[in-house]
């Protein structure tokens, strides 16, 4: 069924790349992406920086073409048509109000511009949507910026549009104003029903707020998934470290039954349940999250149904309120990472104690990548830099930037 864009506004629609690629003059951002975002749905699209995600959102917007490839929304190919033909709004980063305008000028704006009936009702609802209604007449000045950021928004949902991009839209605020304003955002996509597309670094946030995250890395999309999906069943290293910390293991399978696969880590037997590993023969990484894997101080009875290494000794012990970090140098294994919730006061195991460490076949997976590429791109990826540091450098350039003009 086709239908013009436009019949999707009240709904959220459909958005398909097929088959996209963007060449630079001397960079190929990106390589070969395909993408369906189903109408409705909340997307987040995550990934390091430099890795092609404002340059999808650009694309999707049609402030860049595409060097191959087609862009469809609500089953129409928009590849060809100017941004302002497409049924999309776009929230950036600096929210750019204009700072003559009164906060509800603001909003209407668009609506008068295109010569929309009702501007002024249109935007008092969207103010409203927003909890900004009351603070209408004001000068954008005059607002916090989570608030000029609740504004912008309003803006941009006053136009109906079919699909709303988001880039790093809460980058500039702290932590806590921003994760009240996932909630929010989160709760007006439910209300408005519109599809949205979200660009962020911030695992956490792409994890709460998203039906549907992509991993991308280098350009290609490495995962897609539901959060918990993603999390539970790391198909790749890079997925397996960017979405939170994983333990991970090289070594041959060794043997297989109709359930699980046993992988020889130097010597040592490690099962993964045969579902969850996407490798089958010869070598293979493996992996198991940190809160999966118990700490033990006396070497526990033989379990069918867990790993067990050890005795190992503690290197390490964070505390950092809910739970402990502790790193764990297992002989032949390596140095595992522990989390462990704090159930009593204090650390259960000091910095040089024995302990045994164990986890559920369950709870453990296998890698699709092939373990020479895994370990030719060394399978650690640095943390992120979060969000909130990259806006302050964003902004700190552009008033270094601004000062030199
Ligand atoms: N006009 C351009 N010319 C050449 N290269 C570009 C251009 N625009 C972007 N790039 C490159 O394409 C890659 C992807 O850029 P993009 O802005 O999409 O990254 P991003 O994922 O949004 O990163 P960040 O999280 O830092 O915003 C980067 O390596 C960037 O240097
Ligand atoms: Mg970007």
């Amino acid at each position: 069924m086709r239908m013009p864009a436009g019949a999707f506004a009240e709904r959220g629609a459909d958005l398909e790349l097929v088959g996209i690629q963007k060449r630079f003059p001397g960079f190929t951002a990106i390589e070969n992406l395909d993408l369906t975002i189903p109408a409705g749905s909340f997307f987040a699209l995550l990934g390091p920086s430099g890795c092609g995600k404002t340059t999808t959102l650009r694309l999707v917007a049609g402030l860049e073409e595409p060097t191959a490839g087609r862009i469809l929304i609500g089953g129409a190919d928009v590849t060809g048509q100017k941004p302002h033909q497409r049924p999309v709004n776009t929230v950036f980063q600096s929210y750019a109000l204009f700072p003559h305008m009164s906060i509800i000028e603001n909003v209407a704006f668009g609506l008068r511009r295109r010569r929309i009936p009702d501007p002024s009702g249109k935007a008092h609802e969207a103010l409203r949507l927003v909890e900004l209604d009351h603070l209408a007449q004001r000068k954008p000045q005059q607002l916090s910026g989570g608030q000029q950021q609740r504004v912008a928004l309003a803006r941009a949902i006053v136009n109906r549009p079919a699909l709303l991009l988001l880039d790093e839209p809460l980058g500039a605020l702290d932590l806590k104003l921003r994760r009240q304003m996932q909630l929010e955002l989160k709760s007006i996509q439910e209300e408005v029903g519109l599809t949205f597309l979200h660009v962020t670094h911030d695992q956490e946030e792409a994890m709460t707020m998203a039906d549907t995250v992509a991993v991308m890395n280098k350009g290609r999309i490495e995962q897609l998934g539901a959060p918990e999906q993603l999390y539970e069943l790391p198909k790749t290293a890079f997925v397996a470290n960017f979405l939170g910390q994983s333990n991970l293991f090289t070594g041959q399978v060794a043997g297989t039954t109709s359930e699980a696969i046993s992988v020889d880590i130097n010597g040592q037997p490690i099962i993964v349940a045969l579902p969850r590993a996407h490798r089958h023969t010869g070598d293979v990484t493996i992996g198991v999250r940190p809160e999966k894997v118990s700490l033990h101080l006396d070497k526990p009875v033989t379990d069918a149904a867990r790993n067990l290494v050890g005795p190992g000794r503690v290197i390490d012990v964070s505390f950092s309120g809910v739970s402990t970090q502790y790193l764990v140098a297992v002989p032949g294994v390596g140095t595992m990472v522990v989390f462990a919730q704090n159930m009593a006061f204090g650390p259960v195991a000091q910095e040089g104690t024995e302990v045994w460490l164990s986890w559920n076949i369950e709870h453990g997976f296998g890698l699709e990548d092939d373990p020479a590429d895994v370990n030719a791109e060394a399978p650690k990826f640095p943390a992120d830099t979060d969000t909130r540091s990259i806006a302050a450098q964003k902004r700190d350039a552009l008033i270094s930037e601004l000062e030199e003009g």
